[in-house]
């Protein structure tokens, strides 16, 4: 797993600790006055894992605010970040995938999409894939496919490929327990609504559209991004962006205005990745710290 902060809600400053991959120096930002932390867990190099000094007591109200003052400034943390490697998993179109590859190829995302893993070898993700260059993998198991790959062999591949984040984009086939194992909180999905309102097994592409209308309980829709776990669409949140529902929307008209706003976020979302401004709250949330104003975190 690449580099995670972790970032104790609603606690006093002192009891802040930012925590970062021991390969890459950065250890546990303490006062001097703060006792160590109760454990740390000496990681292998993709795993690491933390806890922290918890005192209920003495929570306070801007806890998150006062957090950020010892976790340092956002210049500092982005200096000398390793560029990430990405997969990108898809079964359809790809315009999320392309969304994001433009991106990386423009400076805006800090890493490089080094594979595409797909159930259908034909799709648009798969063959603009090829055009530029970017290997492409096929899973699950297909039959007449001799190169398709079953869930180990897919995990030692993306090994192979040194993979940091996978980002699933429009892929539709459940997330295999040995995947969501071998990378924790590694993998993250884009979901067409605001989850967890229309999500779940059978919630996909158009349909999330049509039920969010023909539901009419509804004003508002918009992507979700979330880490993935081992059942659709119940990881934890990590960012939503909201779009009007209009009284006469047809799902197409809905698709393509949440579409539009899923291109931008899983952008911000996989620069935030890439930068290493992904904050853990102590009860598990994850948070996004901002480039512009680093003490802002949502
Ligand atoms: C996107 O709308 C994405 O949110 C959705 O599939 C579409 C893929 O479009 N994903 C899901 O519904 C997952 N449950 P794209 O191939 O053009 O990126």
């Amino acid at each position: 797993m690449e580099t995670q902060r972790l970032l104790p809600g609603f606690c006093s400053a002192s009891q802040i600790q930012s925590i970062q991959n021991p390969n890459r120096t950065l250890l546990p930002t303490l006062p001097s006055s703060h006792p160590p932390p109760l454990s740390l867990r000496i990681p292998t190099p993709k795993e690491v894992s933390f806890k922290t000094i918890y005192y209920p007591k003495l929570r306070c109200r801007n806890g998150l605010r006062k957090a950020e003052s010892l976790i340092g400034n956002g210049e500092g943390l982005q200096t000398g970040i390793r560029r990430k490697n990405l997969a990108v998993f898809v079964s359809g179109g790809g315009s999320n995938f392309r969304s994001v590859h433009e991106a990386t190829l423009a400076g805006a995302v800090h890493g490089d999409i080094v594979v595409l893993v797909t159930n259908k070898p034909g799709c648009g993700g798969a063959v603009y894939a090829r055009d530029k260059g970017i290997p492409v993998i096929l899973f699950p198991k297909i039959k007449d496919q001799p190169d398709s790959l079953l869930a180990d062999d897919l995990v030692s591949t993306l090994r192979t490929y040194n993979i940091d984040f996978i980002l699933l984009a429009g892929f539709l086939k459940l997330i295999p327990v040995e995947l969501v194992q071998a990378y924790p909180r590694s993998i993250i999905n884009i979901h067409p609504s605001l989850l967890p309102a229309f999500g779940g097994k059978g919630y996909y592409g158009m349909k999330v559209h049509k039920a969010v209308i023909a539901s009419g309980a509804s004003r508002y829709s918009g992507p979700t991004i979330h880490y993935v776990d081992e059942q659709y669409d119940t990881g934890r949140i990590l960012a939503q962006r909201v779009v009007p529902v209009h009284a006469n929307d047809t799902a197409e008209e809905l698709a393509a205005r949440v579409l539009q706003k899923e291109h931008q976020l899983y952008v911000e979302v996989a620069a935030a990745l890439c930068e290493e401004r992904i904050a853990w709250r102590k009860d598990g949330v994850p948070l996004i710290q901002s480039k512009d104003n680093p003490n802002h975190y949502s």
